[in-house]
């Protein structure tokens, strides 16, 4: 039978791609030699052969043999963030309206002709007709169509994300995971959707991850509590609760219920045989000093620029950075060594333009604003790319971050070390800030004022591990996480924290592909699905007297022509 054989020669090709395809997608982290870094891993070695490096293959053996042999000095470091930004799930907005979809409008128009029939003439009823047809035909269902498409690519959306965490999770078995806002696609969203893009979110796309529980204790022990491998430290962004002038408490609250507190801070600590076993050469001389901790920090940067809304919110924001720096930060006149500050927020830093994607960029909400959404304030922070040059310097570069370019103060202005993780961008940015002694002047500043902050690229520095410690000059970097959207390649991040007498970090970043790789290789998996089912059902109807006999002798006709075809 012809259509057998040209359904084998089809799958011959098919299977092949569909299985070659499924396993490029399903470990694409392995092809792609994504695996947290490692302590010991010298930079040469990820430059030449990646799937050689150490990183890798400690992950490979991790999955090979789960039970872990005794420590060895290519261990896994011990704290692991998977760093994930912006999905931003949408939903209904990008929908027609209830009163727009197909039964709504069917039947509009279905009482229209009824009451057309039963009220004018029998011409008039035609002409009726004839619009609803038209209607139907050049408005209705295009726009249904396209709904179609629409919730078809939303829900393949969801599982494209979804692919991404499961996969990323399963392959380098993260110790901790962050969300870096914009978890879903807009702030203007109804109570019941953002109920529905909630259920999506943890349902859906993170399947598995749970949010983080509104109380938690100040202090831990790393690998003591494995709870935080699937609690989701999820970031407010600007998409989930708007900007400072539309943020509200009822905005808040319903982030806050769903996805997890809108900031917070937690100290983990080395466990005590771990540093003592790691470091012990080191130790001897400093053994006394404070057990090595990481801060992590979750900052909602949303709320810090004005003009706020509600500006008793703005307050409380303010007064939790005042409280955590006057009692849980740790002492910038201390053992910087001791202490690694992450600080994971939404909006990026400022910089000037030119440096990352985004340029600095205000808007604020204009008087008549207020038309389409009452809680508009007339004057409020509308949108923003980057905190003000004000919030980035006092809040976290001399904040959290407790630096300065003036050596009498405390510390002497190196401040704390540690690393801030942003989103907001979608393309990502890697930076360092740092303290620059001869910035000009402008005419209104400070005669004695000396310095400033300053942001150049991190790929600037030259070649090396924390480029920013060797600048000579008080430093932290920044690394705007590119975001997960399959539009951006479907990112994520890999985060290694270790300690070795001092704090050390190394991020490397992982790419899905866009989702339209998904999207193919499911297609194709599919169409080859039922290819295969064709043909099982061709062979089992072949296997009748009378089918079979057809098919042999439609067998003997073709051959000759395949081969002319195949010369
Ligand atoms: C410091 O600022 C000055 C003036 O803007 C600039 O020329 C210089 O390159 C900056 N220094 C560094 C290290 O970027």
């Amino acid at each position: 039978m012809f259509l057998r054989l040209l359904l084998r020669r089809v799958l011959a090709v098919l299977v092949p791609l569909a299985i070659t395809s499924t396993i490029y997608l399903y470990l694409y982290p392995l092809f792609h030699a994504c695996a947290f870094p490692l302590p010991d891993a010298s930079p040469s070695n990820h430059l030449s052969i990646p799937h050689l490096s150490p990183a890798f293959l400690t992950t490979l053996r991790h999955h090979l043999s789960p039970s872990p042999s005794s420590a060895s000095p290519s261990d896994p470091p011990i704290f692991r963030l998977l760093v994930l930004a912006d999905p931003q799930l949408e939903g209904d907005s990008s929908l027609p309206k209830p009163h727009e979809q197909l039964p709504a409008r069917l039947s509009n128009y279905y009482a229209d002709l009824r009451s057309s029939l039963r009220t004018k003439p029998p011409s008039a009823t035609l002409s009726t007709l004839r619009s609803v047809l038209h209607n139907l035909l050049h408005d209705d269902l295009p726009r249904t169509f396209r709904a179609a498409r629409k919730r078809l690519d939303l829900l393949g959306n969801d599982y494209y994300l979804a692919h991404i965490y499961r996969t990323m999770h399963w392959w380098s078995a993260p110790s901790h995971v962050t969300v870096l806002g914009d978890l879903i696609g807009s702030q203007w969203v109804s109570e019941g959707e953002f109920e529905a893009r909630g259920e999506r979110f943890w349902e859906r796309v993170f399947r598995g991850g749970r949010r983080v529980e509104d109380h938690i204790s100040g202090v831990e022990v790393l690998g003591e509590d494995e709870g935080w491998e699937h609690r989701l430290v999820n970031i407010v962004g600007n998409h989930d609760v708007g900007y400072a002038g539309d943020v509200s408490r009822g905005r808040m609250e319903r982030f806050e219920r769903v996805f997890g507190r809108g900031e917070w801070d937690v100290k983990f600590q080395l466990p005590s045989s771990s540093s003592s076993s790691s470091s012990s050469s080191v130790e001897g001389e400093e053994g006394e000093g404070e057990t090595p901790t990481i801060h992590l920090i979750n900052l909602n940067s949303l709320i810090l620029d004005t003009p706020a809304l509600d500006p008793a919110i703005q307050a409380s924001a303010y007064e939790y950075l005042n409280e955590l720096l006057d009692q849980r930060s740790a002492p910038v006149t201390g053992d910087r060594n001791r202490t690694f500050t992450l600080l994971l927020t939404h909006l990026p830093l400022h910089k000037k333009e030119g440096v990352c994607t985004d340029a600095p960029y205000f808007a604020f909400h204009e008087e008549d604003d207020s038309q389409d959404e009452p809680r508009f304030y007339a004057g409020g922070l509308k949108e923003q790319n980057h905190l003000s040059e004000y919030v980035s310097a006092n809040a976290v570069l001399e904040g959290v971050f407790g630096m300065s370019g003036d050596e009498s103060v405390p510390g002497g202005g190196w401040g704390r070390k540690g690393l801030i993780l942003t989103g907001h961008d979608h393309t990502g940015c890697d930076v360092v800030h740092f303290v620059n002694r001869t910035v000009e002047k402008d005419e209104d500043e400070d005669e004695d004022k000396a310095w400033g902050w300053d942001a150049m690229r991190y790929r600037e520095l030259g070649s090396g591990l924390e480029k920013e410690k060797r600048m000579g000059v008080p430093a932290i970097r920044e690394v705007t996480m590119r975001s997960m959207m399959g539009e951006y390649g479907g990112y994520s991040g890999l985060l290694s924290v270790w300690f070795d007498g001092e704090w050390r970090y190394q991020i490397q970043m992982c790419a899905a592909g866009v989702q339209h790789v998904w999207w193919a290789v499911h297609v194709l998996d599919t169409v080859t699905g039922v290819l295969l089912l064709l043909v099982l059902i061709l062979h089992l109807l072949g296997g009748s007297g009378l089918a079979s006999g057809v098919g042999v002798s439609a067998g003997k006709d073709t051959r000759p022509r395949q081969k002319t075809k195949e010369q």
